[in-house]
């Protein structure tokens, strides 16, 4: 069997929603669209699978509700003609035939091709150690993996968690653990928390705040094995260091890989994901690629970047179905990066590139504070933590600017009302 579509979205995830809400939203017609994802349901928002466990249950968090849009449930796509394939992963694709093979035996064959197959966790064997298939062992990408995390946890209440990693899965799964009364050690490699983009002053704030809620820190050191019982349970972690923590659940979250293997040797890739430009097109024509696998030019930072983010995953994929829809009226995608984080009380964005030197500001004893990144005499990064939505533009908006900054000391001086003055 073989069916044709204009527009065939690989991937159900939140890039794939946006872009089905802006086909429509420029006139895709009936049975023109359709979207291929192996997970079972519709297109969701990811980042609710991490703020609280337990999260909160579809149909409430499906695209675009993240975006104060439309609520696109699986009768929204029905009304839509937009033809949706679930629980079915794609097993090869030849952008040469424009062709894809679904698992179900299917060919489908497409006269635009859009990649939204995001990324997957990295899993511990990667770097040597065995037990991931563990029942207690818990990594977080899916709706499924969040099922399987909370009822791992509901089994031990009281007890005694390592969550391997320390950035955004780890920090906001610890937290969400120990709102649920779970002891946690957290275990990573670097000297603090979010090596990524926190400064250690950053850093130490949190890390500060969460040791007060009871989290315990393992920083330079990773994990080299675990201890099993003779029913495969992990019981124990052991590190690199030589320490042994007894645990009753794991949760692991140590990076990602982009989905990017059924292209391999097809596109261009580039950083590890697929190289697009400022359309969103790859080295072929037909084929486009969004979100979290796709590595874009970010004029602002001056080079080509792979983000990892929900912002960056709704606007690639929002952009994409206009240059598709309206080339002539499409320009160039342009983007500032926005990165953000929420648990326990906290809230922070960050804005624009981390490169450069860093000037701190606010109150870093308090519940509101900030840094900037001022790289070659320009801001380029703007930082807040417990701001109000005016304040967020703020930096926003100077993180876009890139105004002169030519004393650093004067700007931290004046911190936040710099953005807001600016
Ligand atoms: P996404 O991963 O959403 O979707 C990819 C889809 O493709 C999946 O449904 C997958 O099953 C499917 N797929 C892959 N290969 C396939 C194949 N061969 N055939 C069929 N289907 C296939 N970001 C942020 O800015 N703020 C935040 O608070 C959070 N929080 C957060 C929490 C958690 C738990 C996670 C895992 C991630 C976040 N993120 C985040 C990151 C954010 O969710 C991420 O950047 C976007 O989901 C990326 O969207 P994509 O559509 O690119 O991939
Ligand atoms: P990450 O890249 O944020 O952090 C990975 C961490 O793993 C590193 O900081 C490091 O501490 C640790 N690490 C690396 N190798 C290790 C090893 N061998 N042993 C122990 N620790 C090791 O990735 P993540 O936290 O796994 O998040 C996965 C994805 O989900 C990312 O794309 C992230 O952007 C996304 N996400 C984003 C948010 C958000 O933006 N608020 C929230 C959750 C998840």
């Amino acid at each position: 069997m073989e069916r044709v579509f204009a527009y065939v979205i690989v991937g159900g995830g939140v890039a794939a929603g946006y872009a089905a809400l802006e086909f429509t939203k420029r006139g895709v017609s009936h049975a023109q669209l359709c979207i291929i994802s192996e997970e079972p349901v519709a297109p969701y928002e990811r980042p609710t699978l991490s703020k609280k466990f337990p999260p909160a249950r579809l149909p409430s968090f499906h695209t675009c509700v993240g975006a104060n849009e439309e609520l696109l449930t699986p009768t929204w796509y029905e009304e839509h003609g937009i033809e949706l394939v679930l629980g079915t992963r794609v097993e090869s694709v030849d952008v040469g035939q424009k062709t894809l093979l679904t698992a179900s035996g299917e060919t489908i064959r497409y006269e635009t091709l859009i990649i939204a197959t995001g990324a997957k966790a990295l899993k511990l064997e990667e770097f040597g150690v065995k037990g991931s298939e563990a029942e207690n062992v818990c990594y977080l990408r899916d709706l499924a993996d969040a099922d399987r995390l909370v009822n791992v946890m509901q089994s031990c209440t009281g007890g005694n968690a390592v969550v391997i990693g320390g950035g955004y899965i780890a920090m906001e799964c610890a937290a969400s653990l120990v709102i649920n009364k779970i002891n946690v050690t957290m275990v990573f490699p670097e000297a603090h928390c979010m090596p990524r983009l926190f400064t250690p002053k950053i850093a130490s704030y949190y890390e500060d705040y969460y040791q007060s809620k009871g989290v315990k820190f393992i920083r330079g050191t990773i994990l080299s094995s675990f201890e099993f019982d003779s029913n495969g349970k992990v019981t124990a972690v052991n590190l690199r260091d030589g320490s042994q923590i007894p645990v009753d659940m794991v949760v692991v979250g140590i990076g990602i890989r982009p989905n990017t293997s059924l292209f391999e040797g097809q596109l261009t890739m580039e950083k590890g994901g697929i190289k697009v430009n400022g359309k969103l097109q790859t080295s072929n024509d037909s084929v486009y690629a969004v979100g979290d696998v796709a590595v874009f030019p970010v004029d602002l930072c001056g080079r080509i970047r792979r983000l990892e983010h929900v912002d960056s995953a709704r606007k690639t994929a929002k952009h994409v179905a206009a240059v598709i829809m309206e080339p002539d009226k499409t320009g160039e995608f342009e983007y500032l990066p926005l990165l953000y984080s929420k648990a326990f009380s906290f809230s922070w964005r960050f804005y624009g590139d981390n490169a450069g030197e860093v000037v701190h500001f606010g109150d870093y004893l308090g519940t509101k504070f900030g840094a900037y990144w001022i790289n070659n005499g320009h801001l380029v990064g703007s930082f807040l933590e417990g701001g109000t939505e005016d304040e967020f533009e703020a930096i926003a908006n100077a993180a876009q600017l890139k105004p002169a900054v030519d004393d650093l000391a004067e700007v931290g001086r004046q911190g936040l009302n710099f953005a807001m003055t600016g």
